[in-house]
């Protein structure tokens, strides 16, 4: 079993406090910054925008992995380009246009991402599948931190997993929500290649450097 890619949430740390915390993850070895984008239509929760892109594009060096859960996807695409994200994952539910909005992000240098919620069929993305640097499975209704992890998503990331190895296709294939040390292991075992973690890095008391290790020895286990 290859060792995952961690990319820790900021939408669980503290905001006022943004620079430290994800210099704190990235000291403890954090392969990406997941980035929680939200904008009270399409989840009802409200984040934060290009702007707090940029600036975190100058806080760290790892790359900034940036989730839209925004509606009208396409409009935002040149905007977050600008501002420096690496990886940018639309909704399949969101886009007007997904062949459209992947060429456009890929045209832009962007690393091209696609997710599904949780009551979207898999079918949704796999016409995709060749088209992306990243599928992302949400195991969790997005909107917010700290839920459980929704035990059908397993079956829809061996899903992916065997699509994309039917095809060659070398996207990674990451899992968003509910991931704690302790089920972290049968995600990747399903065919997870980064893990998504919000609640169990940034509301660990030890701190999320020790959670981010928890997790480390978790799947090495
Ligand atoms: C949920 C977000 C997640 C969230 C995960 O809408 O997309 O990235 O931060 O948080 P946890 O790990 O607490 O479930
Ligand atoms: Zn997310």
């Amino acid at each position: 079993m290859a060792e995952p890619k961690f990319a820790p949430s900021i939408l669980s740390a503290d905001f006022a406090r943004l620079g430290e915390a994800v210099a704190a993850v990235e000291k403890a070895g954090a392969d990406w910054v997941h980035v929680d984008v939200m904008d009270g239509h399409f989840v009802p929760n409200l984040t934060f925008g290009p702007k707090m892109v940029a600036d975190l594009r100058r806080a760290t060096r790892l790359p900034l992995d940036v989730h839209l859960m925004i509606e009208r996807p396409e409009a935002w695409v040149d905007r977050y380009a600008e501002a420096g994200a690496s990886y940018l994952t639309v909704h399949v539910e969101a886009a007007a246009d997904v062949g459209a909005t992947l060429a456009a992000i890929r045209a832009r240098g962007m690393k091209v991402g696609l997710t599904l919620n949780p009551e979207t069929a898999v079918e949704a993305i796999l016409p995709h599948l060749g088209a992306l640097d990243l599928a992302l499975v949400m195991s969790v209704h997005p909107g917010f931190g700290g839920q459980s992890f929704i035990a059908g998503s397993l079956d829809k990331v061996r899903a992916i997993r065997r699509a994309l190895d039917t095809h060659g296709a070398r996207a990674e294939l990451e899992v968003d929500g509910g991931i704690k040390p302790d089920n972290a292991r049968a995600v990747v075992e399903a065919g997870a290649t980064v893990l998504v973690a919000g609640s169990a890095i940034y509301e660990d008391p030890a701190g999320p450097g020790a959670a981010l290790a928890k997790f480390k020895r978790a799947v090495r286990a």
